[in-house]
């Protein structure tokens, strides 16, 4: 396949504003992370999926990680139902899509069947552990998943990042625009920091753009919040990025946190929004200790380059040297670790709720002020929720 292709070689496109969802006598009922698959599939981020998983496709991406069709695709999109669909829906019906009683689109269905939860588990996060968050949403969700091809009528509101919302032809327009021929994308659910930075301007040496894509649908609650992480952004990009070679716009995903897996997925989803290299670092999308430091790396050698159709830009894990003064690696640091600075994210997130700025060498002291004034305002808000 030829690079910047869109994955599966077409961009789909299954929004259709005009249709008549009336006709359509059955509903079910989509959470947040099926109506952010449900606007991903239809915007094309997904391509090649024109509709959620069918039974066969699910069981190949569990166990081989690629569509039926030999189609690398690594994470199951997947529609779960409540049980009782089984006995209210018939294979073909039509089925309106809905989210606190607005219809967001209609799936024709071709297949309702179990959830094989313990594999997917296993074979996806490789891990049963109720601890893992995405183990955990899994466990929680109903057992009978739909498929079929959907259609998508209405958008969700777009409350908080109206202008940095870009669909993936939007993007490839954009980009073309530009004239940019090499884009490298960035998949991020934290605050930004040096490392992160570091990485970027790295990578944007050797291409012409930059997508900085944060992720902005549901992730763990104990992660900082889309909108303060965009804030942060962009103070960011206002004082020390070049404006004219970065592109800032929200990921509208919901969160996995499936590591290896879940880098293959948001490489390939990148390709679709028309990049063509894609930044993995060091435990990419991973969380607590379930993955290896560079698991998410290894997991691109399952696949030949051709058939990822992107090029991944690998990272060591990086840090900020006393002794260099410089951000770097084990690969190009010379210095023994107690030279290098190390912050769990923890502890971070620790010291921000306290107003207390990490060091500088670690977030750039306007990056701290926005994350301290965010949490801040959250912690105030959910103070008067709960009074
Ligand atoms: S992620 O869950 O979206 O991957 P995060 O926002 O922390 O989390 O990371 C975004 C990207 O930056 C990922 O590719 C990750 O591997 C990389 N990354 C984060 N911190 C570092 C670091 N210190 N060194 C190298 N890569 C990093």
């Amino acid at each position: 396949m030829k690079e910047n292709q869109p994955h599966g070689g077409i961009l789909v496109n299954r929004f259709d504003v005009c249709h008549q969802a009336d006709q359509t006598r059955h509903e079910v009922e989509l959470d947040d992370m099926a109506l952010s698959d449900l606007e991903l599939i239809a915007t094309g981020g997904y391509s090649p999926l024109t509709g959620f998983l069918n039974e066969q496709d699910y069981q190949s991406v569990v166990e081989e990680m690629r569509l039926s069709n030999g189609i690398p695709w690594s994470i199951p999109i997947t529609l779960p139902v409540e049980k009782n669909a089984l006995t209210r829906i018939d294979i073909g019906d039509s089925v309106k899509l809905v989210k606190d009683k607005t219809v967001y689109g209609v799936l024709t269905v071709t297949d309702l069947y179990p959830a094989d939860k313990l594999k997917e588990a296993v074979h996806v996060y490789r891990t049963a552990d109720l601890r893992h968050p995405g183990v955990k949403k899994l466990f929680e969700r109903p057992s009978v998943y739909m498929a079929g091809p959907i259609t998508m009528i209405r958008r969700p509101q777009r409350e908080k990042f109206g202008r940095f919302y870009l669909d993936p032809k939007a993007a490839r327009d954009l980009f073309k625009k530009r004239g940019w021929k090499t884009v490298v994308g960035f998949q991020t659910r934290n605050p930004v920091h040096r490392a992160h930075e570091y990485i970027q301007k790295s990578a944007l040496e050797m291409v012409d753009g930059l997508l900085l894509h944060p992720l902005v649908g549901q992730t763990k609650s104990d992660d900082i919040p889309a909108d303060v992480r965009m804030e942060s952004y962009q103070v960011l990009l206002e004082n020390y990025y070049p404006q004219d070679r970065v592109c800032l716009s929200v990921f509208p995903a919901a969160m996995r946190y499936a590591g290896p897996r879940e880098a293959i997925f948001h490489a390939l989803v990148r390709k679709n929004y028309g990049c063509t290299h894609f930044i993995v670092g060091r435990d990419h999308a991973g969380v607590g200790s379930f993955y290896g430091t560079y698991d998410a790396q290894h997991i691109f050698s399952h696949f030949s380059d051709e058939e990822i159709g992107i090029t991944p830009l690998f990272f060591e894990h990086c840090f900020y040297c006393k002794a260099c003064g410089n951000m770097g690696s084990l690969k190009t640091c010379p210095h023994d670790k107690e030279d290098h600075m190390h912050l769990s994210g923890t502890k971070v997130r620790a010291m921000l709720v306290n107003g207390q700025k990490p060091p500088e060498e670690f977030t750039r002291p306007e990056v701290s002020e926005v994350l301290i004034n965010g949490i801040c305002k959250q912690n105030e808000k959910e103070v008067s929720q709960n009074t």
